[in-house]
């Protein structure tokens, strides 16, 4: 076992002197403001020890790393049904592109596009009004991260909203393919608040863990979803986590990831550990051109990439 305090801290070391590299998400104004210097790294071992460094217990917006709960609780709800109204393949496109809906008839590629996590909102939201739906996101996430304090930024979903042209076009459209079966309002509504839920570094990786201990939560003991569904999240986060860098990251990292435009990845060492990181800058490709860079110290130092080596 790798000295995993010593490694943090060195990664955390190495990467100051660049601390602030990328571009921050402008899209959505309060992630604009985000100072670009922030970073944080959190490893959470299935044994309940956690190492950290750099600002790991400053809230950040998780942005679309919250499509990984709210697949896991569709998933809990529907079964295998979800898959009949969403895939399971890399779409190689941005996370908000329209592209390929047209020539799918309206299908998503996968659930970790926002197309796709716009029809998983519309599932978790079956039977709900929004706001219970909502209650039950933030209720589950807290669960998994054994934390009561984690709330959403109601400043970020309502500027989400009134920045969500691109997501209004997509939900319009699927609504149009018959797609959605609830009101586009009420579907965005969960999808925006969900996107808008702030959690530290600790809290996320912390919510991670079932997903590298086989579905099961193995501080509490409790069963979150079975092995063989916790095997595929993480194949889907392995392929499609970083939309069209998923390539990438997989070549350069080695390890199951989701990102978010708010600077934030959650990755699973199978086995070994959740990981939480979190810089604002984003490559050319929205994800955290630092987060990236410090995960493949990680796995590299750690001997961590699924692939072996
Ligand atoms: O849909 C959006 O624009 C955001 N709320 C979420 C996007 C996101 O995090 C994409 N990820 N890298």
């Amino acid at each position: 076992m790798p000295d995993l305090q010593a490694l943090v801290t060195s990664i955390h070391a190495d990467l100051a002197p660049r601390f602030g590299a990328g571009n921050v998400a402008d899209y959505i104004p309060p992630l604009a403001h985000v100072d670009p210097r922030k970073f944080a790294l959190a490893v959470v071992t299935p044994e309940g020890e956690t190492f950290a460094a750099g600002d790991a217990d400053e809230p950040f917006s998780i942005q679309s790393i919250s499509k990984v709960f709210t697949l896991t609780l569709a998933l809990g709800r529907l079964g295998e049904r979800v898959w009949d109204r969403v895939g399971r393949e890399p779409s190689g496109d941005p996370f908000n592109s329209i592209v390929q809906l047209e020539h799918e008839q309206g299908r998503p590629r996968n659930p970790f596009i926002n197309a796709g996590a716009i029809v998983v909102a519309d599932m978790v939201l079956a039977g709900h009004t929004p706001r219970e739906a909502i209650g039950e996101v933030l209720r589950f996430v807290r669960f998994l991260a054994t934390d009561d304090d984690i709330a959403i930024d109601e400043a970020v979903a309502r500027a989400e909203k009134a920045t969500g042209d691109r997501n209004f076009a997509l939900a319009h459209f699927m609504h149009g393919f018959g797609r959605l079966t609830r009101p586009v309002d009420h579907v965005l509504g969960l999808y925006f608040h969900h996107c808008a839920i702030a959690m530290t570094a600790r809290q996320l990786a912390r919510a991670g863990l079932f997903l590298a201990a086989g579905g099961r939560d193995p501080l509490t003991g409790a069963r979150v979803v079975a092995p063989a569904r916790a095997r595929r999240l993480n194949a889907l986060m392995l392929t499609c986590g970083h939309y069209d860098g998923s390539g990438e990251f997989a070549f350069r990292v080695g390890l199951p990831g989701k990102s978010g435009v708010g600077g934030g990845i959650l990755a699973v060492a199978p086995g070994r550990a959740s990981i939480a990181v979190w810089s604002p800058g984003l490559n050319a490709v929205g994800n955290s051109l630092l987060g990236s860079e410090a995960l493949e110290m990680l796995a590299a130092r750690a001997g961590w990439s699924i692939f072996g080596g």
